[in-house]
């Protein structure tokens, strides 16, 4: 079994990867693998995020290891939350806070288009590799559901009328952008033939 480093400290995060990988290849965390490492996300950009995580993770352990880094762009507020999502209420990274401070901010908005995108970068073999995944939605009127984590009770994908915090994994796997990432990661691991 080939068992790939996740440089997270985000069990949610290794749970989706997981289930979205399925049990060809066996991720784990960094509490998993004993790292105790905090990892800034320091840019502007998912790419550079991702990346940051990936590299630090790498130049500590010399592992085949990937990081991921998540945006959430909402259109009637120029893009915001974007890339420092986590801390959109705030250093605390308080997720109920966050999606409040985002529904106020759309209070009497009638444009709720949102799009969720994430980046995995990839070290493999000594280089890396970049992968995107978008899931284009609305933002809900209420959060709506208990599932999930971060944004996912205001978060709703195109092509449904729940949130994705109302769906259990394989629900929002369907439409997720961390799964699509996360497809195109495996696709490319099965032609390197892992
Ligand atoms: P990161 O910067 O990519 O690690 O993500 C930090 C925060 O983004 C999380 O704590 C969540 O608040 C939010 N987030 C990331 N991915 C998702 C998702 O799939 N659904 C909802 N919120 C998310």
């Amino acid at each position: 079994m080939t068992t790939i480093l996740f440089a997270t400290n985000n069990q949610h995060k290794v749970n989706e990867i997981q289930s979205a990988i399925g049990r060809q290849i066996d991720v784990i965390s960094l509490a998993q693998a004993g790292i105790d490492v905090d990892i800034p996300e320091p840019y502007d950009t998912l790419e550079g995020n991702a990346s940051e995580k990936s590299r630090k993770v790498h130049g500590l352990t010399g592992l085949n290891c990937f990081g991921e880094d998540t945006g959430l762009e909402v259109r009637a507020l120029n893009g915001e939350p974007g890339v420092k999502l986590a801390r959109y209420a705030g250093e605390e990274k308080d997720s109920y806070k966050n999606l409040k401070k985002l529904l106020k901010k759309l209070d009497g908005e009638p444009d709720r288009r949102a799009r969720f995108r994430a980046v995995i970068s990839l070290i493999w073999k000594g280089s890396e590799y970049l992968f995107e995944g978008v899931c284009e939605g609305t933002i809900s009127y209420d959060p709506r559901g208990s599932g999930g984590f971060g944004y996912d009770p205001v978060f709703i994908p195109a092509g449904s009328g729940k949130t994705f915090a109302e769906m259990d994994l394989d629900e929002k796997n369907k439409f997720s952008h961390r799964k699509r990432a996360a497809d195109k990661l495996v696709l490319f691991l099965k032609e390197s033939g892992f």
